[in-house]
């Protein structure tokens, strides 16, 4: 026969708790879902949350819900906002930032599914889009500088506007967006303009939450990459104007130490921007693709 639980002990309610998750199938599962328990009780302890507070927070999860469409995904946006999705990405790359892979940073809610494919060399953003010319050439390489041949590119980037086409009714479907093929020497380009920072969306229960924790809401200026070749694990990451006013305060924690560049000047009111982009051999597996 089950003992009945001594009411007012904490303790023995949280044992009770993770006996109950003893018989999960799943490892994984019952490891996670083990921690995800003993934190939230430590948390309702440490803070001593009240049946209400404990109702707030419940209807905050089923809002962010309700705000996640094809068109916007607010729980993306939540993790970005309390620094978890950089974390996660930051630890999963550790062993590559030890060997002197690229640091990655995160995918955030913008890539898209079925981005136009482009030449080498060519021009992702539309000739009406407004803005000084950035130039932009990279090459992927193993975390020895070996050039990956034929690996796959991706790349998004708001305007100087500081909008995503899909956000934006004067921008063309698919502007500033790209997929790209590396070369033999693992070496990709294309012409852009120089984007400006944004603020993430704040129309939902996460601009909510930032507008009650009295928090900036911009990204600094960047350009999004996701970089994958056979044999090796997917880099997401993202290179930041590091002379955008909000360089050092990004709202989701993005821009970290080696992300942060100067785009140099062409010498004709333009801009040039080189990135190495260091693969660690592993699982190819491209994450979650947030928009259609
Ligand atoms: C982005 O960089 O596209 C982004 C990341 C997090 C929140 C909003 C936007
Ligand atoms: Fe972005």
């Amino acid at each position: 026969m089950t003992k009945p639980l001594p009411s007012s002990d904490p303790a023995a309610l949280l044992a009770a708790v993770l006996q109950a998750n003893e018989g999960t199938a799943n490892p994984r599962l019952k490891q996670v879902m083990a921690a995800v328990i003993r934190h939230l009780h430590a948390l309702a302890v440490e803070v001593d949350l009240t049946p209400d507070e404990l109702q707030v927070a419940l209807d905050f999860l089923v809002a962010v819900g309700q705000a996640t469409g094809p068109r916007k995904h607010e729980g993306i946006l939540l993790a970005d906002i309390l620094g978890l999705a950089t974390l996660v990405q930051l630890r999963s790359a550790r062993h590559a930032l030890e060997a002197g892979g690229t640091e990655p940073a995160l995918v955030g809610p913008f890539w898209r599914a079925n981005q136009p494919v482009r030449a080498n060399g060519s021009t992702i953003c539309d000739p009406a889009t407004p803005g000084p010319r950035l130039r932009v050439t990279g090459r992927v390489t193993d975390l020895q500088g070996t050039p990956l041949a034929g690996a796959r590119v991706e790349t998004w980037q708001a305007s100087p506007q500081g909008m995503y086409e899909n956000q934006d009714p004067e921008q063309v479907s698919m502007n500033l967006r790209g997929r790209l093929e590396t070369d033999a020497e693992g070496r990709f380009s294309f012409v852009s303009v120089r984007p400006a920072g944004y603020p993430v969306p704040i129309d939902g229960p996460c601009g909510a939450l930032l507008a009650a924790q009295r928090r900036k809401v911009m990204r600094p200026a960047h350009l999004h990459f996701i970089a994958a070749a056979e044999g090796y694990k997917v880099l997401a990451t993202q290179f930041f104007d590091i002379e955008d006013p909000n360089a050092f305060e990004d709202v989701v924690f993005g821009a970290v130490g080696s992300l942060l560049r100067r785009f140099e000047p062409d010498g004709e009111g333009g801009f040039t921007l080189h990135v190495e982009l260091k693969l660690e051999r592993g699982e190819t597996r491209l994450p979650h693709c947030p928009l259609p």
